[in-house]
C-alpha cells in the first residue's frame, strides 16, 4: 500500500513512523506546507519521500491521510474524493458545515472513495455508533480544561470571565455542539466526531468547564437510548511534541492506519 500523509506535525510524524514499520506499506509520500517539515521527517524513515504537491501524487496513492488543519481538510478532501482515493481525516472539524459534508459524501458515493475518521481524543464513540442503530435520545459531551486551554476565547471574555482568576470549576458554555465548535475551535474535533457518529450537531449538547486545578484535558461522553446508558470519561495526557493535541489522538490514528493496512481484526 502507498500512503500520502498531508501534515508532518505531531500526528503526521507518529503516523509516518507507524506506516514505516508496517511491511504492507511499500511507499510513504510526505507533504507539509511548512518548508523542510516533510524533508526532515522523511530523513528519519526508510520508506518516505517528501513531495511538493498533493495532486500529482494522487494517481499512485492508495490512501491519503490528512493530519494538517481544517483548512487543509477543506481544500484536499474534495480533490482526493473526486479522484476516488480513500482518505483518513483528522481535522474532523472541517466536516461541521452541512453543505460541505453533503457534497463530499455525494462525491464519495459516486467515486467509491472511502472516508475514515478515527475516534481521536475521546473514548466511547464505538458504543455511540452502535447505540444509534436502535435510537439515542441524549448525547452530552463535558469537556474540562485548564485555564490555559481557554485563554483568549472571545466568547468567554465577553461573558466577563477571566479564566486565570478562577478559583473553582466553572461552566463557561452549555449548548449545542454546532455552536460549541464555533466558539471553542480547539475543542472542535472531539465535538465534531461525537456529533457525526451520534445524533448530529444540533441535538448533541456540549458543556465546557474550566478547572483551575485541571491536570488533564478531559472529555466525559454521556449518552442514553434504547440500549441503556453509557458514561465514558477520558483523561488525556498531551502529546509529547504538541501540547495542544492529546496523545490518544495520534494513537487512535496509528491504530486506524494499522487496521486499514493489515485488514485483520478490525475493531469497528
Ligand atoms: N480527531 C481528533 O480527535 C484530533 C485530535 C487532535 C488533533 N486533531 C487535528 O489533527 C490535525 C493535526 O494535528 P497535529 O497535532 O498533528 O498538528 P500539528 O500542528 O502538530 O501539525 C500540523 C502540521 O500540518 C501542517 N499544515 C498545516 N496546514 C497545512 C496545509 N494546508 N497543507 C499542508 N500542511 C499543512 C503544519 O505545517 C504542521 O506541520 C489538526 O487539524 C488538529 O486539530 C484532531
Amino acid at each position: 500500500m502507498r500512503i500520502l500523509i498531508i501534515g508532518c506535525g505531531s500526528i503526521g510524524t507518529s503516523l509516518a513512523f507507524t506506516a514505516d514499520s508496517l511491511p504492507e506499506v511499500s511507499k510513504i509520500y510526505l507533504f507539509d506546507s511548512k518548508p523542510n517539515m516533510a524533508e526532515k521527517l522523511a530523513e528519519k524513515t526508510e520508506k518516505a519521500t517528501a513531495v511538493d504537491s498533493v495532486e500529482g501524487e494522487l494517481y499512485h496513492s492508495d490512501l491519503v491521510i490528512e493530519a494538517a488543519s481544517q483548512e487543509a481538510a477543506k481544500f484536499y478532501l474534495p480533490m482526493v474524493v473526486e479522484r476516488g482515493v480513500n482518505i483518513m481525516v483528522m481535522s474532523v472539524g472541517a466536516l461541521v458545515d452541512d453543505d460541505f459534508r453533503a457534497s463530499i459524501l455525494e462525491k464519495a458515493a459516486e467515486t467509491e472513495a472511502r472516508m475514515y475518521i478515527p475516534s481521536g481524543a475521546v473514548c466511547g464513540v464505538d458504543g455511540l455508533r452502535s447505540a444509534v442503530e436502535a435510537g439515542v435520545d441524549h448525547v452530552e459531551l463535558i469537556s474540562t480544561k485548564g485555564p490555559k486551554s481557554i485563554e483568549g476565547v472571545d466568547y468567554v471574555l465577553k461573558k466577563g470571565i477571566v479564566v486565570d482568576n478562577l478559583t473553582e470549576r466553572t461552566e463557561v458554555y452549555y449548548g449545542p455542539a454546532r455552536e460549541a465548535v464555533k466558539l471553542f475551535p480547539k475543542n472542535i474535533n472531539v465535538a465534531a466526531t461525537v456529533s457525526l457518529f451520534g445524533i448530529g450537531f444540533d441535538k448533541t449538547k456540549v458543556r465546557v468547564i474550566v478547572d483551575p486545578k485541571a491536570v488533564h484535558n478531559s472529555h466525559e461522553l454521556i449518552y442514553s437510548g434504547d440500549f441503556g446508558q453509557a458514561v465514558c470519561h477520558t483523561y488525556n495526557i498531551p502529546s509529547p511534541d504538541n501540547p495542544r493535541t492529546s496523545h490518544l489522538s495520534a494513537l487512535s490514528a496509528s491504530h486506524a492506519l494499522r487496521s486499514l493496512v493489515k485488514n485483520v481484526l478490525i475493531a469497528l
